[in-house]
């Protein structure tokens, strides 16, 4: 595996290359998740870019951005065990070279609902990055999981609205053997947080196994505040019914209407997502 830190060296290492390329951004402290992408990119393209790349325009003031888990050393021997050809870890400058950048984007709709309404401009930031890097990476193919659903969703839109020549491919999401989906910030959880943060997987798989009962959203949303009351250390940030192509609001559950369960919940400070569709076992 090469590892390129300066946007110059990367360019010139992609200039020679052919065949085709498989990028699987990331922010590092690496975990099976992160593997189950980079296994997929390996199978299905001829080389392997990987980024590490902790991107401050999409953490909010007040978020863990300076302590975000840094693993780099182990992140390292994961990419090589598992294949990767390109190891692109950047630094800040290298990225934003003049601090603010003045070109941003703007998300219309997509973002106003769930993590986009909870954490502003955070997609906004993954957008720019993610932009800049399909512009360096040149991938053919780009992964993400579907545990950060509406992450996936706006990207592949900003692909083909841009009219960028990469594939936006979803992952399944990968979890703990007791449900929790696996997270970089699952590290920040004590012990008795770490059992309570199974309210949101639990949570999820309760919603689903009475999925032919629920009349309304209102009725699910009182549901969960039920189940809230056996998990005190859980602050619920939102829980949400939409429509899992569009993120809009539903008019009825039923399968056609595609509903797509959303949960995010904070453990003390650490704040957590999960995901799955209504109809469809995970
Ligand atoms: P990060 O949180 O490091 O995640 C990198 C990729 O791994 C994302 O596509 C994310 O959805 C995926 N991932 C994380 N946990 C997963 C799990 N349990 N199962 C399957 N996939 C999982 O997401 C980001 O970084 C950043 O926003 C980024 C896209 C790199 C832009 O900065």
């Amino acid at each position: 595996m090469q590892l390129i830190s300066t946007v110059e060296d990367l360019r010139t290492a992609r200039r020679g290359l052919t065949g085709k390329a498989g990028f699987v951004p990331t922010m590092g402290a690496l975990h099976q998740g992160h593997a189950s992408l980079v296994r997929q990119s390996v199978a299905e393209n001829d080389l392997t870019f990987v980024s590490i790349f902790v991107n401050p325009t999409q953490f909010g003031p007040n978020e863990d951005l300076d302590k975000y888990p840094r693993t780099f050393e182990a992140d390292v021997a994961l990419l090589e065990s598992l294949g990767v050809d390109f190891l692109f870890a950047p630094n800040v400058a290298d990225i934003y070279p003049k601090g603010e950048a003045q070109i941003s984007f703007q998300i219309r709709d997509l973002d106003k609902v769930l993590c986009g309404a909870s954490r502003p401009g955070h997609m906004n930031g993954v957008v720019q990055v993610v932009s800049i890097l399909f512009h360096l990476v040149q991938p053919d193919k780009a992964y993400f999981g579907q545990k950060d659903y509406q992450q996936f969703l706006i990207l592949k839109t900003m692909a083909t609205e841009l009219h960028m020549p990469v594939q936006v491919v979803p992952c399944p999401i990968v979890r703990e053997p007791d449900g929790l989906a696996m997270s970089s910030r699952n590290r920040y959880l004590g012990r008795e947080e770490r059992e309570q943060a199974l309210f949101l997987s639990r949570l999820i798989q309760a919603i689903q196994q009475q999925r032919g009962q629920w009349t309304s959203l209102a009725q699910i949303q009182e549901f969960a505040a039920a189940e809230l009351s056996q998990y005190p250390l859980v602050r619920l940030d939102y829980l949400e019914v939409l429509d899992g192509r569009s993120l809009k609001p539903l008019h009825d559950l039923s399968p056609e209407s595609h509903p797509h369960i959303f949960v995010a919940a904070f453990l003390g400070t650490t704040r957590l997502i999960d995901n799955a569709p209504l109809w469809n076992d995970r």
